[in-house]
């Protein structure tokens, strides 16, 4: 069955039409070129497919594209402007938070989640944050430093 869906993606309208057994990240992918969101598990165990949806980290491989349907998104594409990266993704470069960089737009994102909830969090907070999502280089320190830092700079 076919859905004719819209939604806001990283401040763009899109309008498209998708099978009811496809899934966001399928679309984000596959539709729409956006490879950041990165297919790991696909069973919702990993984090690399993390977007927000509606302000709420989901892992987009178990969100089926309908389900978007009225939904505002942002995927790692939409945290830097068009002059600059965002400061966690700088951050995240200047610390070492990328190591194979799998897990980083999934991380980012789940940072992001974070930060728009909390200013200033604490490292408690950050592992919470980043529980859903799994670095296979086990780069987790600088991960977490990458986060702290950030916030002291964010916008
Ligand atoms: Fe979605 Fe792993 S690919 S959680």
């Amino acid at each position: 069955m076919k859905h004719a869906i819209s939604f806001i993606l990283n401040q763009e309208e899109i309008q498209l039409t998708v099978d009811s057994h496809r899934t966001l990240l399928d679309v984000l992918r596959d539709d729409l070129g956006l490879t950041g969101a990165k297919q790991g598990c696909d069973t919702g165990e990993c984090g690399a497919c993390s977007v927000l949806l509606n302000g709420v980290v989901v892992n987009a491989c178990m969100v089926l594209a309908p389900e978007a349907d009225g939904a505002e998104i942002l995927t790692v594409e939409g945290l830097a402007d068009e002059e600059e990266l965002h400061p966690l993704q700088r951050s995240f470069i200047d610390h070492h938070g990328v190591q194979c960089g799998y897990c980083a737009p999934g991380m980012l994102i789940a940072a992001k989640a974070l930060l728009n909830r909390t200013s200033r969090p604490h490292e408690e907070e950050i592992r919470e944050a980043l529980v859903g999502n799994l670095c296979r280089c086990g780069a987790y320190p600088d991960i977490i430093k990458s986060i702290q830092v950030a916030s002291r700079a964010r916008r």
